[in-house]
C-alpha cells in the first residue's frame, strides 16, 4: 500500500518535468574561420592505421603532435557549415538565464538530455526545472553538425570559433527560433566541451561573452589523458559499425562497451543498462581533435566571472583515476589559472568517474552545478 502510494507519486513527479519542457531542433548555418595546426599525417583508414596513431601519440618520451606538424605549421581554414541543436526553455516561457553546453568526446548532444530509462539522467530536465533556458548543439564534425576533413579541418580552434560564433548569434537573438534576448549567458562544457569553454573565456575574457562558466569533467595538470588514449580500444568508425558508416576516414570511435567503461564509468556508480545505452550512441571524434586538444585548454586564463570545476573523484583523463592525489586536489589547481575570476570553486563528485551524467551520482552534481549557476549567475 505504502509502496503503491510512493509509486504513483513517483509517476506523477515525473510526468510533472517531463511535460515541463518546450523544445526544438534547429540546424544553423556558420560561416567560420580558424588558425589551425597543419600536420604531415594521412588519415588513418584501417584499425591498424588507428591503433597505431594511438600508439604514437601515447608513447613515453615521445611528442608525437611535435614530431608531425607540417612546415608551415599552421593554415587558415574557413568554411561554410550547419550545426544541430537543440533549444529548450520551461513551460512557462523562456528563462532570463541561458545555459549553452558543448559535450565532450565519444558523445553527441544528447550527453546532455540522455534518454535512456524516460530521461532519467537528463540534465536538460534538471535546468529547465529551475528556470533555465538551454541550448546543446553537436560540435562541428559529428552527429547533425557538418563533418568535415579528419586530420587538418576538424580540430579544437575550429569548434572553438563555432562555439564562438553560436554565442554571439545568441546574445543578438539572431539564431532563428530563438528570438529571447537573454540576460545572462553561462557557458557548461563536459571533457573536451570544457577544454573548448575554457579556450573561449580565455580568448574572450570579458562578460559580454560568457557570464559564468561550468567546467565539468576537467582538470589541468598533472596530464592523464594518455590513460584515455589508450583506453578507448579506439576503431575506425565507419567500419566499426553501419550507424556511422557516412563518416569519413580519420574519425575514431571507442572500440567496445569495455572502453567506454574504462573511460567513462567508475566502479560500482553505474547502471549496466546505461553503459550500454552509451556504448550504443557513442559518436566519434577525429584525429584532428585529438591532436590539438591539449595546448587548448592550458595557460592562464583572464576570464572575470565566476568559474566551477567539477570532476568525479575517479575521473581517467584528468585525474588518472584519483583526483585528491594531489593537495590541492586537481580541479582546485585549476584556481591559478583564473587569477582575474570573480569566484572560483572546485567540486569532487565521490565515485564519479569521467561520465558524470551517466552515474548514480549525476542528480548530485548537477544539485551541485545548478546551485553554483543560481548563486553566481542568475541572481
Ligand atoms: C530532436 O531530435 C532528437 C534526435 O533526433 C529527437 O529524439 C527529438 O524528439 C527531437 N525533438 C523535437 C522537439 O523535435
Ligand atoms: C609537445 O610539444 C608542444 C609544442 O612544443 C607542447 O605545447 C606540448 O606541451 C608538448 N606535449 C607534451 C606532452 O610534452
Ligand atoms: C560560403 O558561402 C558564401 C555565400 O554563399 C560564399 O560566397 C563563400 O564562397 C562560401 N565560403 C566557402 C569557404 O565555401
Ligand atoms: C599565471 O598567473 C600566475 C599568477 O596567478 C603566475 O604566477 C604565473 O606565472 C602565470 N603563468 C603564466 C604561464 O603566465
Ligand atoms: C587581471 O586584471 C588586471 C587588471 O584588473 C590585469 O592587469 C591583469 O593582467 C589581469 N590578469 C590576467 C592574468 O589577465
Ligand atoms: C588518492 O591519492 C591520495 C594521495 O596519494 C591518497 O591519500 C588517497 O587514498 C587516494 N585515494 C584512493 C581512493 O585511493
Amino acid at each position: 500500500m505504502v509502496q503503491a502510494s510512493l509509486h504513483t507519486i513517483l509517476i506523477a513527479g515525473f510526468a510533472a518535468v517531463a511535460s515541463a519542457r518546450n523544445c526544438k531542433n534547429l540546424t544553423i548555418p556558420l560561416t567560420i574561420s580558424s588558425v589551425n595546426t597543419k600536420f604531415t599525417l594521412k588519415a588513418p583508414s584501417t584499425n591498424i592505421d588507428v591503433t597505431n596513431f594511438v600508439l604514437d601519440l601515447v608513447q613515453a618520451g615521445a611528442n608525437y603532435t611535435n614530431e608531425i606538424v607540417a612546415d608551415p605549421p599552421s593554415a587558415t581554414v574557413t568554411g561554410n557549415y550547419t550545426i544541430g541543436a537543440t533549444y529548450c526553455e520551461p513551460d512557462s516561457g523562456p528563462g532570463s538565464t541561458l545555459q549553452v553546453l558543448t559535450h565532450g568526446v565519444a558523445f553527441d548532444r544528447s550527453y546532455w538530455d540522455f534518454p535512456a530509462q524516460n530521461y532519467k539522467y537528463s540534465y536538460i530536465n534538471a535546468a529547465l526545472s529551475r528556470g533555465y533556458s538551454v541550448f546543446f548543439w553537436d560540435r562541428l564534425g559529428l552527429g547533425l553538425s557538418s563533418r568535415g576533413e579528419a586530420v587538418n579541418e576538424i580540430q579544437a580552434t575550429l569548434e572553438e570559433s563555432a562555439l564562438y560564433a553560436l554565442t554571439t548569434s545568441l546574445r543578438k537573438a539572431q539564431i532563428p527560433g530563438i528570438t529571447t534576448h537573454f540576460d545572462k549567458i553561462v557557458h557548461l562544457g563536459h571533457s573536451f566541451g570544457s577544454a573548448l569553454t575554457y579556450a573561449l573565456t580565455k580568448e574572450h575574457p570579458e562578460e559580454t561573452v560568457s557570464d559564468g562558466i561550468v567546467l565539468t569533467g576537467f582538470g589541468q595538470a598533472p596530464d592523464y589523458t594518455r590513460y584515455f588514449q589508450l583506453g578507448g580500444n579506439w576503431v575506425e568508425a565507419r567500419t566499426a559499425t553501419p550507424r556511422l558508416a557516412s563518416y569519413p576516414e580519420g574519425y575514431l570511435v571507442v572500440g567496445d562497451t569495455t572502453a567506454t567503461h574504462s573511460n567513462f564509468f567508475a566502479p560500482d556508480n553505474f547502471d549496466p543498462d546505461i553503459l550500454d545505452a552509451a556504448y550504443a550512441s557513442a559518436q566519434p571524434a577525429t584525429v584532428g581533435e585529438l591532436l590539438t586538444l591539449g595546448p587548448l585548454a592550458s595557460g592562464n586564463n583572464s576570464f572575470v566571472g565566476p568559474v566551477l570545476i567539477i570532476t568525479g573523484e575517479r575521473d581517467i583523463p584528468f585525474c588518472g583515476g584519483n583526483c585528491t592525489v594531489t593537495d590541492p586536489s586537481i580541479p582546485a589547481q585549476s584556481k591559478q589559472s583564473f587569477p582575474n575570476a570573480s569566484c572560483f570553486e572546485a567540486v569532487i563528485v565521490p565515485r564519479a568517474g569521467h561520465g558524470l551524467n551517466f552515474e548514480y551520482s549525476a542528480q548530485w552534481t548537477y544539485t551541485s552545478i545548478l546551485d553554483f549557476v543560481d548563486k553566481y549567475v542568475h541572481g
